[in-house]
């Protein structure tokens, strides 16, 4: 099974903790082909009622995207497409063989991953890692924080950066873009916890580049120039679409 097979044809789901957003890509150029859909998440967010929603949004591109895999990033640990993380989903996820249930679901093959994961592989594959050599660690800042580890373009999956123990606590409850909105903390006082946290993470792992990615790298001008690292960082260019071109492009890669 090549990329080049289904170029223009693989559906990538992303589930977040507010909305599931879906679209065609096309994997040679890692663009989406179709505006996205997005359906909000349902609460409970159990994995049989994700797979409703994420049925919808197959249905609504069943003419783009034939037979091929569909690829899903969702917000916890995804090892060999199993759950086996809640931090900020519904608990009823872990352990769930999710590649089992939503196959069967949508009688075709389909591949979860990590959702920061995805988001890496994209930006390596079509955006700001893209030909980067040697370790690119991105992070994800959102309700909570992922993260993905590239070396020489290869991803590591599911390293957690998130759940780093900083200062005695969890770091993306200090640092993720949802302490900035629960705390109401300026971009300033926020860009103070993100200097302590990308202190920490490249004193230990001395990436040789940062990638910044969830919603908010959209306002990446007005918090990273207030960081001093010894690593270059810079914002993730897929932006919010990055998860859904990423679990398109792993789900290929994963069904070859
Ligand atoms: C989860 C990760 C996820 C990240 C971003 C963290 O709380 O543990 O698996 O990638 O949030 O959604």
């Amino acid at each position: 099974m090549s990329h080049q097979r289904y170029a223009g044809t693989v559906l990538g789901i992303d589930i977040g903790g507010t909305g599931v957003k879906g679209a065609p890509v096309d994997l040679e150029s890692g663009e989406l082909t179709a505006d996205r859909v997005r359906i909000d998440t349902p609460k409970p967010a159990t994995p049989e009622a994700v797979g409703g929603v994420v049925q919808q949004i197959a249905d609504k591109f069943a003419n783009e995207i034939g037979n091929a895999p569909i690829g899903i990033a969702i917000p916890a640990v995804a090892q060999k497409g199993v759950a086996r993380s809640a931090a900020n989903i519904d608990p009823a996820w872990v352990d769930v063989d999710v590649d089992a249930l939503f196959t069967e679901r949508l009688d075709r093959p389909v591949h979860v991953v990590n959702d920061a994961d995805a988001a890496g592989v994209a930006e390596g594959r079509y955006g700001a890692a893209k030909g980067v050599d040697g370790v690119v660690i991105l992070t994800t800042l959102g309700t909570g924080i992922g993260s993905a580890f590239l070396l020489d373009g290869k991803l590591m999956p599911n390293t957690e950066l998130g759940h780093l123990e900083l200062d005695g606590r969890d770091a993306e409850r200090h640092a993720a873009q949802s302490a900035k909105e629960r705390e109401h903390l300026s971009y300033a006082e926020w860009a103070e916890r993100l200097q302590r946290y990308y202190s920490y993470v490249e004193g230990l792992f001395w990436p040789d580049l940062f990638v910044v990615g969830g919603g908010i790298s959209k306002k990446a001008d007005a918090f990273l120039p207030l960081l001093d690292l010894r690593t270059p960082i810079v914002a993730a260019k897929l932006r919010n679409s990055a998860g859904i071109v990423g679990a398109a492009y792993l789900a290929v890669e994963f069904g070859s």
